[in-house]
């Protein structure tokens, strides 16, 4: 394949243009993130649209995107050209879904803590009316509301309710 100098990029050029070290673009490109060529001496070259792909690593890397959900997304995208609007408007649209179900869970999550989480204590008044005699053990071990947020929509404690059953704790 013939490379044009002004298409491609040395490893120290992308090194300076994005402030990723190259033990990390190594890493990328290991993972199938990125991926260089060689020219005709032999130096690891990058093509100039690969800037993108390392920028939205980045960016993934702030918003706590794994870098497996990166390269699932990565996956689809052409890797001998520059992504086209469209891809980019793909993969944005994948990851804003994920942020805003991360976003519900962490509401899921804050709305809970104020409550009863389904750990089997009972030790809290609001259990015997979130969680009378335990019921959520069948759903599994540990605080299972915090560990499933978004299961089981949590009850209003201060809501009209039937009389609360009174909680086994042996
Ligand atoms: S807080 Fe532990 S069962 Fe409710």
């Amino acid at each position: 394949m013939r490379v044009s100098p002004d298409d491609h990029l040395t490893i120290g050029e992308i090194v300076r243009r994005t402030g990723v070290s190259a033990s990390a673009l190594h890493f990328y490109e290991r993972k199938g993130l990125i991926f260089s060529e060689r020219d005709g001496g032999n130096q690891r070259i990058f093509s100039r649209h690969m800037l993108r792909r390392i920028s939205l690593i980045i960016v993934a890397k702030r918003l706590n995107i794994p870098l497996s959900d990166v390269a699932e997304v990565f996956a689809t995208l052409p890797a001998d050209r520059a992504p086209t609007h469209m891809d980019w408007q793909r993969v944005s649209r994948v990851w804003k879904k994920q942020l805003e179900e991360r976003r519900r869970a962490i509401e899921n999550l804050e709305h809970e803590l104020t409550g009863c989480i389904g750990c089997g204590c009972l030790s809290m008044k609001a259990c015997l009316l979130l969680n009378p005699d335990d019921a959520l053990r069948d759903r599994g071990p540990g605080p299972v509301r915090l560990q499933e947020p978004g299961v089981a929509p949590v009850p209003d404690p201060s809501a009209p309710k039937g009389p609360p059953r009174t909680a086994h704790t042996s």
